[in-house]
């Protein structure tokens, strides 16, 4: 009779000794092909008694499943390793750099735009190529005023130019809607610049609102409750009389920075009822204020930066700090 025990001891040995899956195979090939030690086993069962016959059967069929079984969760395990270590060129790429963010500018002028959502302003684009007209004759400034200069203004031709302040917004919009309006515009201009404080392109953005009764407590009270959001702490400002040709009175506003200076942070005023009237707006009626803040200064203020180059020259580094 033969020694079942002792098959499953033998084989248990072998298969201990296995490191891969061609040691695997042949395990396999030994045991479980046509000329393997199963098949020989089952070759027995015809020179075995009748009554023997059964009980023998069922035994190689549970040595044989028992093989199978060991044999097929050791290939498993090699298979996976084998994953493991390959590299499979089917997978698609893997990122390895990180998504990129917003830049900071983008961030303070959604912030801003937040602000004045909240107050009821409507929030509309303009473009960067202007006309003549709505850059400066719309805004009163006068034919000879320096900023209309080739050195200070970049012209495409002697009616188009790139825009050197939000403000032209106020002309175009005054096109399409008529009081009470409330509307914010921001956006990038354009000036001959270039310094620790200037950039030849920066952003402004443009707030302005027409309606009844509108006058200079309804300005400061809107530029006092900004600067203590954008701030988020109390800060010192400072309304200076200041001309702006399309404004009656007109100032410009200061902060005070940590060390103690003053920085100008916006142009504002009262529209000038000049601007109302070509605009078909009956100044007895409507009054309106508008301001333009510097979009640059203000982040520059918050975050304490002193060379404005700093936000264009895409140093990772420095604006992954945002
Ligand atoms: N546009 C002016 C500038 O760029 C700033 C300004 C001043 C805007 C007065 C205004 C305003 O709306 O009322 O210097």
């Amino acid at each position: 009779m033969l020694n079942f025990k002792k098959i499953i001891y033998k084989f248990n040995l072998e298969i201990q000794k296995i490191k891969n899956n061609k040691c695997i195979d042949k395990l396999y090939l030994k045991y479980l092909s046509k000329k393997g030690k199963i098949k020989k086993l089952t070759k027995l069962i015809k020179n075995i008694s009748i009554n023997l016959k059964p009980k023998f059967g069922k035994k190689i069929n549970k040595i044989k499943y028992y093989i199978i079984n060991k044999i097929n969760n050791l290939k498993k395990k090699y298979t996976k390793k084998k994953k493991k270590n390959s590299i499979d060129l089917s997978l698609p790429g893997k990122i390895f750099f990180k998504k990129g963010t917003l830049h900071p500018i983008t961030k303070v002028v959604i912030k801003i735009e937040n602000f004045f959502k909240k107050l009821g302003f409507k929030n509309i684009y303009g473009q960067n190529i202007e006309n003549v007209f709505y850059n400066f004759d719309a805004l009163n400034i006068h034919k000879y005023h320096p900023s209309r200069s080739k050195k200070d203004t970049f012209w495409i031709n002697n009616k188009k130019l790139l825009r050197t302040q939000t403000s032209c917004m106020q002309v175009r919009c005054l096109k399409y809607f008529k009081p009470p309006i409330k509307i914010i515009t921001s956006g990038c201009v354009f000036r001959r610049d270039y310094d620790k404080t200037h950039t030849p392109m920066f952003h402004q953005l443009e707030c302005f609102l027409i309606d009844k009764n509108i006058n200079f407590t309804n300005l400061k009270y809107i530029i006092y409750e900004f600067i203590k959001y954008f701030f988020k702490k109390k800060n010192t400002i400072k309304f200076v009389p200041a001309y702006f040709p399309f404004t009656e009175p007109s100032y410009e506003v200061f902060i005070k920075k940590n060390n103690n200076k003053w920085l100008e942070i916006l142009g504002c005023g009262l529209i000038h009822p000049k601007i109302l009237v070509n605009s078909k707006i009956n100044p007895k009626k409507y009054s309106g204020l508008a301001f333009g803040l510097g979009i640059e200064r203000i982040l520059m203020i918050k975050y304490n930066i002193s060379d404005i180059r700093l936000l264009y020259n895409s140093n990772i580094k420095f604006l992954n700090q945002f």
